[in-house]
């Protein structure tokens, strides 16, 4: 029999790159709809705003895949690096979701965010200084000398990594992250290996000299009952994953479409008070994370007027709901002033992004001090050769490199 199915996801590069007017047309022939993953499997593909939203919070749909998969009878693959990290908050529903995201919670209150603010900018300064070494004519990558280290080196100080060990950290989950179809290359094999003896020596480490530190926070915790070694090790995984490139690719992602919006930029750089705004907007448009991650139905359940059974996979396409028209006038235009309310962007409903507040204070203070000293800063290649990354398109939507001239440094003067 042949399949109807229209598939979704490893998309040639072109869509993958742009994803947006294909999100559009999807979305326009039905907000709600069966497809068929590059996988194989098939999965009921999310596109209109109201039913994003409706499907992020609706507690028929479950976010442990690991039970509703197993429980339906399916094999469950076990990807990298292994259920032994897979225990985390991004993976349960309540009550497990409710006290692991409580626990980790701790290092997430609004003055502890508040306080990594010199701390941010001083990471942002120092990259900033390495990059203008270079020269005001020199091409620099700005994925690779500001968007990815700045969040990498953020997620580290507040978890505890020491300085030293960051690189070779990064270096791992650069290639852990990088993507790839079918079973994973034994380059990211051996990351994976990396990281897993790195994160049990570095709780090991923190249980004999603890400090004031998030994994320090987490060790004291197994040692009530309230998290088990497996809840530990795999939070602490989820955490520098979803901590880093997420917000590397705002970052990118942001200055093309600032660089693709010459009025835009200039009425921010006329006034950097509008970045908390234009933040919104750039991750509304640019769609950092274009889905949000596999949910299963446990129950049937109805969005917008489309019934999908129980036992189903769901994915809810973030960027297509962010720029639905119906409700955001003119979606597929940025404007940092506009004012229609929350996007979906980080989500919604209990799994929304524990780390929103620390991706909006690193967005803006990156922001002003890349802008704040180059405001005439420019791509050094052609548009349409930038090199846009992450495998199968899903779940990350960033740049491999961003080469630009940033020109004159305004604080060299
Ligand atoms: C621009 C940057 C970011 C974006 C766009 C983003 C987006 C998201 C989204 C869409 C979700 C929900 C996924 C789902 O429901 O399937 C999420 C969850 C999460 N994010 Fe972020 N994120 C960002 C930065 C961060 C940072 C900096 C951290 C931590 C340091 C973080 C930690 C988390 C955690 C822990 C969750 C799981 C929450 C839960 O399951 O209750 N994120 N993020």
């Amino acid at each position: 029999m042949t399949d109807t199915l229209t598939s979704w996801g490893g998309w040639e590069p072109a869509i993958r790159d742009d994803p947006f007017g294909h999100f559009a047309q999807a979305r326009a022939r039905c907000p709600v709809q069966r497809m068929r993953l590059a996988d194989g499997h098939p999965a009921w593909v999310v596109l209109g705003y109201d039913a994003a939203r409706r499907a992020l919070h609706d507690p028929c749909i479950s976010k442990d895949m690991l039970a509703a998969l197993q429980e339906a009878g399916d094999v469950v693959a076990e990807g990298l690096p292994g259920p032994e990290f897979s225990r985390h908050m991004l993976n349960v529903d309540p009550p497990d979701h409710t006290r692991l995201r409580r626990l980790v919670s701790r290092a997430f209150v609004p003055g502890r965010i508040a306080a990594l603010e010199p701390a941010i900018r001083a990471i942002a300064g120092s990259l900033l200084d390495e990059l203008d070494a270079a020269g005001p004519g020199a091409t620099v990558d700005l994925i690779e000398g500001y968007a990815y280290p700045l969040p990498f080196g953020v997620i580290g100080e507040l978890l505890g990594i020491p300085a030293a060990d960051r690189p070779r950290l990064h270096t791992w989950f650069q290639v852990l992250l990088s993507g790839w179809v079918g079973d994973p290359p034994p380059t990211a094999v051996e990351a994976s290996d990396g990281i897993v003896a790195y994160l049990r020596e570095l709780v090991d480490d923190k249980r004999r000299s603890p400090a004031d530190d998030l994994v320090s926070v987490l060790i004291a915790a197994t040692e009530g009952d309230a998290l088990s070694t497996q809840e530990l090790l795999s939070s602490l995984f989820q955490l520098v994953v979803a901590g880093h490139d997420t917000t590397a690719s705002l970052i990118g992602n942001g200055v093309v479409a600032l660089l693709d919006y010459p009025g835009q930029l200039q009425a921010l750089l006329a006034d950097l008070g509008q970045l908390p705004a234009a933040i919104e907007e750039l991750i509304r448009f640019t769609a950092p994370v274009p889905h949000a991650t596999f949910r299963m139905t446990v129950e049937p359940v109805t969005l917008d007027g489309v019934q999908i059974p129980a036992r189903e996979q769901v994915l809810v396409c973030l960027g297509a709901a962010n720029r639905d028209p119906g409700r955001f006038p003119a979606p597929d235009v940025l404007d940092i002033g506009r004012d229609d309310g929350p996007n979906l962007g980080f989500g919604h409903g209990a799994h929304y992004c524990l780390g929103a507040p620390l991706a909006r204070l690193e967005a803006r203070v990156a922001f002003e001090e890349l802008l704040g000293r180059h405001p005439g800063m420019r791509l050094a290649i052609d548009r349409d050769a930038l090199a846009w990354a992450h495998g199968d398109g899903l779940v990350l939507r960033g740049l491999v490199s961003l080469p630009l001239v940033l020109g004159p440094s305004r604080r060299q003067g």
